[in-house]
């Protein structure tokens, strides 16, 4: 008995801290068009990959963009907030936890438009998604999948 209680112990130490991180970065607060469909599906797809997300929905999702940095040629529907990074559009939760992992000191990341086969859009991808930095100075391309 006691053997097991010193074992949980020792386990509880061991993932208290990744514990602590992952509820602390794995929260979004996603911004969308009432009027979204598609931007209902990719949340459902944050919630699938143990996203816990708030979603307000502005029929004025520009505005949203502009107070975040969001360049409109990167621009997508919808956007969301994970801690001090914006993530724009339809990214897949990969790149996503490659940003929260690595903290690069980058505004955050897009995939611009809303392309066919991503994260909770329907259909086939024809190319790969490019998924670029939001920073200043020219787009860089953070991860393609
Ligand atoms: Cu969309
Ligand atoms: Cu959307």
């Amino acid at each position: 008995m006691t053997r097991i209680v010193a074992a949980f112990v020792l386990a509880l130490g061991l993932l208290a801290p990744h514990a602590g991180f992952a509820a602390e970065s794995r929260h979004a607060t996603v911004y969308k068009d009432p009027a979204c469909g598609c931007c209902a599906d990719y949340i459902e797809y944050l919630r699938r990959n143990g996203f816990e997300v708030d979603v307000v929905e502005t029929a004025d999702v520009s505005s949203v963009k502009a107070i975040y940095g969001v360049p409109a040629k990167l621009a997508g529907c919808h956007t969301a907030i994970l801690g001090n990074y914006v993530v724009e559009g339809h990214v897949p939760v990969s790149a996503i936890n490659r940003l929260l992992a690595e903290k690069p000191s980058i505004k955050g990341i897009a995939l611009p438009g809303m392309p066919a086969g991503s994260p909770g859009m329907g259909g086939e991808k024809s190319d790969p998604l490019v998924i670029y930095e939001i920073a200043d100075g020219p787009a860089k391309v953070f991860a393609t999948e």
